[in-house]
C-alpha cells in the first residue's frame, strides 16, 4: 500500500512570518529566527496550523530578502542554518507547519552564478544562465519595463545588458537553461529534506519568457504556456516526499488560466488575489466568492483566502478609504482613511474570510489591527519601489513595520530602535494589551481561527438583500456580513462570535456574525 499523508493545506489557517518585522531575538532592532521561536506558543494561541515564512536566505536585502544570494543558507540578520533547522523541529513538535518562499525567477546579483557570469564575461556558459544580449541601437535589447519601476535592463561594463524584471539587483534566471532546472530541483529538496512541509513560490507565473522573440500578442512574460513544464517537476519531487504543499504567487485576472496552475500534476493551491483586491461591496466580494468557488470546485483544489500580505495595504487602512479596493499599480498612498470604519470593517472581513471552505492567510499584525504606516521617514524607506518610481510611490514598507508585542513605547519589544519606526499609540495595539481583552482583534483572531476548525465542508448562499452576503456550512452554521447601510435583522440560531456590538437584536453596517444554526 502506497504511504498516504494528510492534505493539510486545504483548511489550514496559515500565519505569514516577514522575518524582519516579527520578533527580535538578538535586541539589534531586526527580527531573527530566535525571536521566531521564542514566540512560537504565541501561534500556537493564536490557532494557527502553519506558518509561511518570507525569504530567510544570505541577501543583500535589495528587496527585503527576495534578492537571494544563497538558497542554501540563513542571512547572518536572521540566523544560521541550524537554527532554521531547529525551528522547524520545534514547530512541528507543537503541531504547526512550516512553508518556506522560494525566489525562482531572479536571485541576486551577488549569487555566486551572477557573479562569475560577469566575471567570466560574453560568451561564458554562466551566461546563458541568465538573459545578457547585446543592446540594440544603443539602448537596450528591448523596452520591457520593471515591475518595480524603469527599464528592465542593466548595462554591464562589458557592454552587454541583462534582464531584470524587478529590481536591477536582481537578474532574472533564464529557464531555457536546464541547469536552472535542475538547481531548482535541488533547492527543492535541500529544503523537503529539512522538513519544510511546504513552498510558496514567488511570482510563479513569470518564469518563462523569450526576450528575442517578435511580439505575438501575448504578454512577453507573464503566464507564458511553457511555465507548467516546469511546475510539473516540482510537483514529481513534492510527490517523493508526501504531503508537501506547492503554493504558487499567481496574480492573474483570468481565472481559466489562474486555474490551469491547479491542474492535476501541478501546484495544491494558489493566493487568491482577486479576493484580496475586492472591494467592500457585497456584489463585488459574492461575484470573487462564487468565481473563486467555479474554479476551484471542479479541480478539487482548495481555494484560499486572503486578507493581506508584505506587499499590500493593511485592511484598516484600505478599508477606511474611500475606495476601498486593492491595486497595486495604484496604492492610493496618504488617501484620506478613516481608521475606526476600516478596523470595523477588517474585524468583518476577518470573519467573513475565515468563514469561507478552503485555507486563510493571514499575515503578522493582521491580528492585532495594525494599520498602513503611511508616515515612515522618508529616509527610513528601504523598498526599491520608492528609489524606483523616481520617489513618486512610497511602496510597500508601511505594511512591514515591526509587530508591537509589549510597553507602553516604541520599540514595543523590539530591541534598539526597530528597522522601521512604529507609531506610538501602537501602545494600545501590543498582542500584550489585546492578550486580555475579550473586545480586541486579537481575541477575534484567537476565537474565530479555534472555531473555524469545526466547520462543516458544505457551503451554501442564503437568500439575502442587496448589501449583505450570508451563507451556510452545513447545515449548523450560518455567517452573515452586512455591507449595507442599514442594520439587518439577525438571523435565528445562537451567536457564536460577532465582530462588533448588535444594536437591538440587529446586525448594524459593516458587521458579521457566525451563527450555530442547529435546529434553526
Ligand atoms: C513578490 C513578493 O511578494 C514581493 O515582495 C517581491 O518584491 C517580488 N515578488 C519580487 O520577488
Amino acid at each position: 500500500m502506497p504511504e498516504t499523508f494528510p492534505e493539510w493545506w486545504r483548511d489550514a489557517a496559515i500565519y505569514q512570518v516577514y522575518p524582519r518585522s516579527f520578533a527580535d531575538g538578538t535586541g539589534d532592532g531586526i527580527g531573527d529566527l530566535g525571536g521566531l521561536r521564542a514566540r512560537l506558543p504565541y501561534l500556537v494561541e493564536l490557532g494557527v496550523d502553519a506558518l509561511w515564512i518570507n525569504p530567510w536566505y544570505p541577501s543583500p536585502m535589495a528587496d527585503g530578502g527576495y534578492d537571494v544570494a544563497d538558497y542554501r543558507d540563513i542571512d547572518p540578520v536572521f540566523g544560521t542554518l541550524a537554527e532554521a533547522e531547529k525551528l522547524i523541529a520545534e514547530a512541528h513538535g507543537l503541531g504547526l507547519r512550516i512553508i518556506i518562499d522560494v525566489v525562482p525567477n531572479h536571485c541576486s546579483d551577488q549569487h555566486a552564478w551572477f557573479r562569475r557570469a560577469l566575471r567570466e564575461g560574453p560568451g561564458s556558459p554562466f551566461r546563458d544562465r541568465f538573459w545578457f544580449r547585446p543592446g540594440r541601437d544603443g539602448g537596450p535589447p528591448n523596452d520591457w519595463q520593471s515591475i518595480f519601476g524603469g527599464p528592465a535592463w542593466t548595462q554591464v561594463p562589458d557592454g552587454e545588458w541583462y534582464l531584470h524584471l524587478f529590481a536591477p539587483e536582481q537578474p532574472d534566471f533564464n529557464w531555457s537553461d536546464p541547469l536552472v532546472r535542475e538547481e531548482f530541483l535541488d533547492i527543492l529538496r535541500f529544503w523537503f529534506d529539512r522538513g519544510a512541509d511546504g513552498i510558496r513560490i514567488d511570482s510563479a507565473a513569470v518564469l518563462v519568457k523569450d526576450p528575442d522573440a517578435a511580439p505575438d500578442g501575448l504578454d512577453p512574460y507573464t503566464d507564458r504556456d511553457g511555465v507548467h513544464e516546469i511546475y510539473r517537476e516540482w510537483r514529481r519531487v513534492a510527490d517523493e516526499y508526501g504531503g508537501r504543499a506547492l503554493i504558487g504567487e499567481i496574480w492573474l485576472p483570468d481565472q481559466d488560466r489562474f486555474a490551469a496552475y491547479l491542474a492535476p500534476g501541478e501546484l495544491h493551491t494558489a493566493f487568491n488575489f482577486d479576493f484580496l483586491s475586492s472591494p467592500w461591496e457585497a456584489p463585488a466580494l459574492r461575484r470573487t466568492i462564487e468565481e473563486t468557488l467555479a474554479t476551484h470546485t471542479p479541480l478539487n483544489a482548495p481555494p484560499t483566502w486572503v486578507l493581506s500580505n508584505h506587499d499590500v495595504t493593511r485592511p484598516p487602512t484600505r478599508f477606511g478609504r474611500a475606495d476601498t479596493g486593492f491595486s497595486l499599480a495604484e496604492r492610493n498612498h496618504g488617501a484620506p482613511t478613516d481608521l475606526a470604519l476600516g478596523t470595523r470593517r477588517a474585524r468583518a472581513a476577518a470573519l467573513l474570510a475565515m468563514a469561507l471552505p478552503g485555507s486563510v492567510y493571514v499575515y503578522q499584525g493582521e491580528e492585532l489591527g495594525l494599520e498602513e504606516v503611511e508616515d515612515l521617514p522618508l529616509d527610513k524607506l528601504q523598498d526599491p519601489i520608492w528609489r524606483r518610481s523616481g520617489h513618486t510611490d512610497r511602496g510597500r514598507d508601511g505594511c512591514r513595520v515591526p509587530l508591537p508585542w509589549s510597553g507602553d513605547e516604541p520599540p514595543f519589544g523590539f530591541g534598539a530602535d526597530s528597522w522601521l519606526p512604529q507609531p506610538a499609540h501602537w501602545r494600545t495595539l501590543t498582542a500584550e494589551a489585546q492578550s486580555d481583552d475579550p473586545g480586541s482583534m486579537l481575541t477575534l483572531y484567537r476565537q474565530a481561527l479555534r472555531l473555524r476548525r469545526e466547520l462543516p465542508a458544505s457551503f451554501t448562499w442564503r437568500a439575502t438583500p442587496d448589501g449583505v452576503l450570508a451563507f451556510d456550512r452545513g447545515d449548523t452554521f450560518t455567517c452573515v456580513v452586512n455591507l449595507g447601510e442599514h442594520p439587518y435583522p439577525v438571523p435565528a440560531g445562537e451567536t457564536l462570535l460577532a465582530s462588533g456590538p448588535l444594536r437591538n437584536g440587529e446586525l448594524p453596517p459593516d458587521t458579521a456574525i457566525w451563527l450555530s444554526s442547529h435546529g434553526s
